[in-house]
């Protein structure tokens, strides 16, 4: 999972690509690097570490050409160092690529290079292309593009330049995003939108199998069996300001204080009086199916979680909630009496788009519920919800899965109505102000940050909640582990005495989430075993609970039950960002961690 960029036009390619990496940089972050075409040769500069070590160097040494591909890596193949950084070239440097994506059947063409007399620079995968692309090339770069993507099984996003023909890029994809901008004088391309605001709001969606040549003034979109075929550009609603951090020291503090907009947003033309509006779903007859499954990664997966409950709360219909990764390998039952929702903040994450086409393959109707316009996930499904959070840069989910758990408690009310279900008239009152609520619970951030205080000198905290509140805190725990590095658990509360409460000694930390009004009482009876054994004590429940000795209660606006799962999301994401701070860490771009997982 990596980021790529490409120009090619009459300015100085060197300007677009890094600012375009720089954007993308959530993508991966352990090397970077550039080839540039100019004077009829081809000059690349790549190094391991952040993309400001490349700058640091180009600035010492600047390349000058119109046309050139660059690239931010996330080592899935070979260790992060200046050989596995792309782009990579073949041994005369006349070809030069960028790919982001896994070649499966590397090794096999690695040998059978090799056996011809290839030599390999790099420990990458994507080599082999650079390699195969020399091999087939004789006077035809398109040519021998479509031969080498032929032989390759995988997924990949690909950016090719060749001193033999040097007015163009060809670039080429299949299960990995890749953009194409049609900027003043330039097409440019990228893996994500934000690298291509700067220049124009104006793209085409490159589709699976599809290739594009782009040259300065023009650009010819290929289909896979090699016919010349029309595209449409689409203009980008939103400029790049949305993805700058406007103020903030940090894009996931920037995001967070989003969240009432952005769910502002989503909510928007959704519910009129008392009425849920999803009109894309309109052709659907919800009678058909006997099951439905939610599919999806890390955060999404969570947000899930509490979409699931509340739509076979709702509707009595059997619901499962997956980790996309376990769901193949799984034989789940699918057949056409299946609904199943496939969630993703990016719309990219591999396993979750395996899941869906698995899915589809197998007869069910498939929903996304993507953030990102126009990604492989919300194109691929049957039908597609869009949350509005607007771009998400920092790596830790924040305005997404609130966002998320909008669109998924509408979607189960809309499911339940369409059923023909009495809905609860106060959920669907009360969902409109929850933006307010949330205004108000920023306002809080200084307790939120005392919390995090008590979190500075320790390696461990542990969550617990029940029903709902589990979900709530399986978030909270990732929220935590990825950005701060203190190693979080979520349980469910009536678990702990069945062994993790074996952990507890005097001083360790335990935030409990307890909203939920059937169940609270139990988990704050928990919370008393904790206490007794040393434990430190966050506590976040409604009025009315009845709390003994937790000095760190904070009682949560009374909303129904269903909609404290987006509430109570905000201090846990606040308590992980502070503990973050505390702790000095890099909360935008947690390590080992990239933005969107395009590997299984
Ligand atoms: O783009 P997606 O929503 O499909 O991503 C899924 C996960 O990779 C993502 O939520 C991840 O867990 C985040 N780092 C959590 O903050």
């Amino acid at each position: 999972m990596c980021g790529i960029t490409a120009y090619v036009g009459h300015q100085d390619a060197l300007t677009f690509l890094l600012q375009g990496l720089e954007k993308l940089e959530y993508r991966g972050y352990d090397s970077a690097g550039v080839t540039i075409l100019g004077d009829q040769k081809l000059s690349t500069v790549k190094t391991k570490g952040r993309l400001q070590d490349l700058i640091t160097i180009l600035k010492a040494q600047p390349l000058h050409g119109h046309v050139g591909i660059g690239h931010t890596r996330w080592a899935t193949h070979g260790v992060p160092s200046n050989l596995n950084s792309h782009p990579h070239s073949n041994a005369d440097e006349t070809i030069s690529i960028v790919h982001n994506g896994i070649i499966e059947n590397y090794r096999e063409l690695k040998d059978e290079l090799m056996a011809h007399g290839y030599t390999f620079q790099s420990e990458t995968d994507s080599e082999v292309v650079v390699q195969m692309l020399d091999y087939y090339y004789s006077d035809d770069l398109l040519a021998a593009t479509r031969q080498t993507l032929a032989r390759i099984e995988g997924s990949y996003a690909l950016c090719i330049l060749s001193t033999h023909e040097p007015d163009k890029i060809i670039v080429a994809r299949k299960d990995s995003p890749l953009i194409i901008g049609e900027a003043q004088g330039a097409y440019v391309a990228a893996s994500d939108i934000p690298a291509l605001l700067e220049y124009t709001k104006n793209v085409y969606f490159l589709e699976d199998n599809e290739l594009a040549v782009l040259k300065a003034d023009s650009i010819t979109f290929y289909n896979q069996q090699g016919q010349a075929i029309q595209k449409e550009s689409v203009e980008i609603p939103y400029d790049l300001e949305a993805a700058q951090k406007d103020g903030y020291d940090t894009f996931m503090l920037k995001e967070i204080y989003e969240q009432p907009h952005a769910i502002a947003e989503t909510l928007r033309g959704r519910i009129h009086e008392n009425k849920v509006y999803l009109d894309e779903l309109q052709n659907i007859d919800f009678n058909q199916y006997h099951q439905v499954y939610y599919v999806a990664c890390g955060t999404a997966y969570h947000a899930s979680l509490c979409g699931s409950q509340v739509l076979q709360k709702l509707t009595r219909l059997p619901v499962t909630a997956m980790v996309a990764s376990e769901f193949r390998y799984n034989d789940p039952l699918i057949d056409e009496k299946t609904l199943a929702i496939f969630v993703s903040q990016s719309g990219e994450t591999a396993d979750t788009l395996a899941a869906l086409r698995l899915a589809k393959s197998q007869g069910a109707t498939t929903i996304a519920i993507a953030n990102v316009l126009g990604s492989t996930i919300s194109r691929d499904a049957d039908y597609v919800l869009y949350t509005c959070a607007g771009p998400e840069i920092a790596v830790a989910s924040t305005k997404a899965y609130t966002t998320q758990l909008v669109l998924l408690i509408l979607l189960a009310c809309y499911i339940a109505d369409r059923l023909g279900f009495v809905l609860d008239a106060k959920l669907l009152e009360e969902l409109p102000h929850i933006s307010d609520h949330i205004a108000h619970l920023l306002e809080d951030h200084e307790r939120f940050a005392k919390y995090a205080k008590l979190l500075e000198d320790q390696r461990d905290a542990y969550f617990i909640g029940r029903n709902l509140d589990y979900a709530s805190v399986l978030e909270g725990a990732l929220k935590l582990k990825e950005v701060s590095y203190v190693h979080a658990d979520a349980y469910v509360a009536g678990e702990l005495k069945h062994g993790p409460i074996a952990l507890i000694e005097e001083g360790s930390v335990v935030i409990a989430v307890a909203t939920q009004p059937q169940i609270a009482s139990k988990t704050i009876n928990n919370i008393q075993e904790t206490i007794a054994r040393g434990a430190r004590v966050v506590l976040f429940t409604t009025a009315g609970q009845e709390v003994k000795n937790v000095a760190n209660t904070y009682y949560l606006p009374e909303v129904p039950a269903v909609l404290q799962t987006i509430l109570v999301a905000i201090p846990l994401q606040l308590i992980a960002y502070y503990t973050a701070c505390i702790k000095g860490c890099d909360v935008d771009k947690p390590r080992n961690l990239a933005k969107s997982v395009t590997v299984e």
